[in-house]
């Protein structure tokens, strides 16, 4: 038994973003609150999608204040300063924080109580506003995922609202729109795009159905992440990383994330570290501790990544998904190690405290069950 979830309609390609003029007119839209960051409006992009619909007569309101990583307290000022107003519609164009406000938004507008009343597993009562959700990095998929993520600076971890009710109307995947992504971005959300692949794939909830995505959207990556990171300008390449991500947001609408994701938030969330810099630390220490409960599995997403695994016995293959992970992420510049970020030592059992209290619902869904003492051991294999 399995389900999935989808946004009810997926644009794909160069010059897509246009389309987010249909998506007005087909939900009857006169007035967009639409909500981006200063980064996305200073390359250019916000304003792609801001022009067809001003030109269609829509009245649209920018919010330009998303913060990187944003905190629950962000979406508090902005349900603070909008939601005495009345929008048709919420867009949302950025990368994972711009999306994960606009998101949250569409549902506030519609349903009672504070943020962080919904921050849990489908708290929301209410469908929300027509929400279009337009991703401008390839990394989180939040343009298909029921999941908007805030940290909780009082408890040092990162908190998701989980609902279907947040799932957008439309998603528009216009790989020309990340053209413009800085390098450093680039390999960061793109290592969390494979991590979101990989956690899927090898989930005890995983389908046939979830797997497909999984396994497409390793490939694409695989092939793509080094050379976006190389040459930003290569836009069939891009389109490799732009499908790749939003596949990894469609498997883990079916299948869940895992102790990757569940140990990087208490990073992210108390250091600042970028998402896909802390999956990138925590990637290939989970994994080493994950393989032998899926070896076939393993020996899939090495052979994935190039790894020649011919004649070798299924656990030494699958171990060797390890090196290779860790050689992605070496490869596009993201670090590996804590100390590579100034994370000292001595939090350690701080974070691991952390992951193993706030993260059960992620930690449910790895592989192998992970004690405390098991997380603070890879925390502690990651220094
Ligand atoms: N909702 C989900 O399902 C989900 C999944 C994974 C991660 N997340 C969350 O998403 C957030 C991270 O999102 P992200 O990695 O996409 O990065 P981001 O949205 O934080 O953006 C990173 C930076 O890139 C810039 N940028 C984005 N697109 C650009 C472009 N095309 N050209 C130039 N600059 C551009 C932004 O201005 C920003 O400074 C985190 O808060 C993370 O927890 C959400
Ligand atoms: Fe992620």
């Amino acid at each position: 038994m399995f389900s999935i979830r989808h946004p009810v309609r997926t644009w794909y390609g160069a010059g897509t973003v246009e389309k987010v003029r249909e998506e007005a007119e087909f939900a009857g839209a006169k007035t967009a609150l639409l909500f981006t960051d200063k980064g996305v409006v200073g390359a250019g992009i916000a304003d792609r999608a801001i022009a067809p619909l001003r030109a269609a007569g829509v009245d649209v309101t920018v919010y330009d204040e998303c913060a990187p990583e944003p905190a629950i307290g962000d979406l508090e000022s902005a349900c603070g300063r909008f939601r005495k107003e009345r929008f048709d519609m919420i867009v949302g164009i950025g990368g994972g924080s711009s999306m994960d406000l606009a998101k949250s938004m569409s549902v506030l507008f519609t349903n009672p109580g504070e943020p962080r009343d919904y921050l849990g597993v489908e708290l929301v009562p209410n469908a929300g506003l027509t929400c279009v959700l337009i991703p401008t990095t390839s990394g989180t998929g939040a343009e298909a995922t029921p999941n908007a993520i805030f940290s909780v600076p009082e408890k040092g971890v990162k908190l998701a609202i989980v609902s279907t009710r947040i799932v957008p109307d439309a998603a528009i995947i216009d790989p020309e729109l990340t053209l413009t992504l800085p390098q450093k971005v680039t390999a960061a959300s793109g290592v969390d795009a494979f991590t979101h692949c990989v956690e899927s794939f090898v989930n005890p909830n995983s389908s046939h159905l979830s797997e497909h995505y999984s396994i497409r959207g390793m490939e694409l990556i695989a092939r793509s992440l080094r050379r976006v990171c190389e040459e930003g300008s290569d836009l069939e390449a891009r389109g490799d990383m732009a499908l790749g991500a939003h596949y990894g947001g469609v498997c883990l609408t079916s299948a869940g994330a895992g102790a990757i994701h569940a140990l990087a938030y208490p990073l992210g969330a108390r250091f600042h570290i970028p998402h896909g810099v802390s999956n990138s630390l925590m990637f290939s220490h989970v994994m080493k501790v994950n393989y032998p409960a899926n070896p076939g599995k393993f020996a899939r997403i090495a052979q994935i990544l190039g790894e020649d695994t011919s004649g070798l016995p299924i656990e030494e293959a699958a171990g060797r998904s390890v090196g290779a992970v860790e050689r992605l992420c070496r490869d596009c510049g993201v670090p590996t190690r804590l100390s590579e970020v100034d994370v000292p030592a001595h939090v350690i059992p701080e974070l691991a405290e952390a992951a193993f209290t706030t993260q059960q619902r992620l930690l449910g869904f790895n592989p192998k069950g992970l004690s405390l003492e098991d997380i603070e051991k890879i925390y502690r294999a990651a220094a």
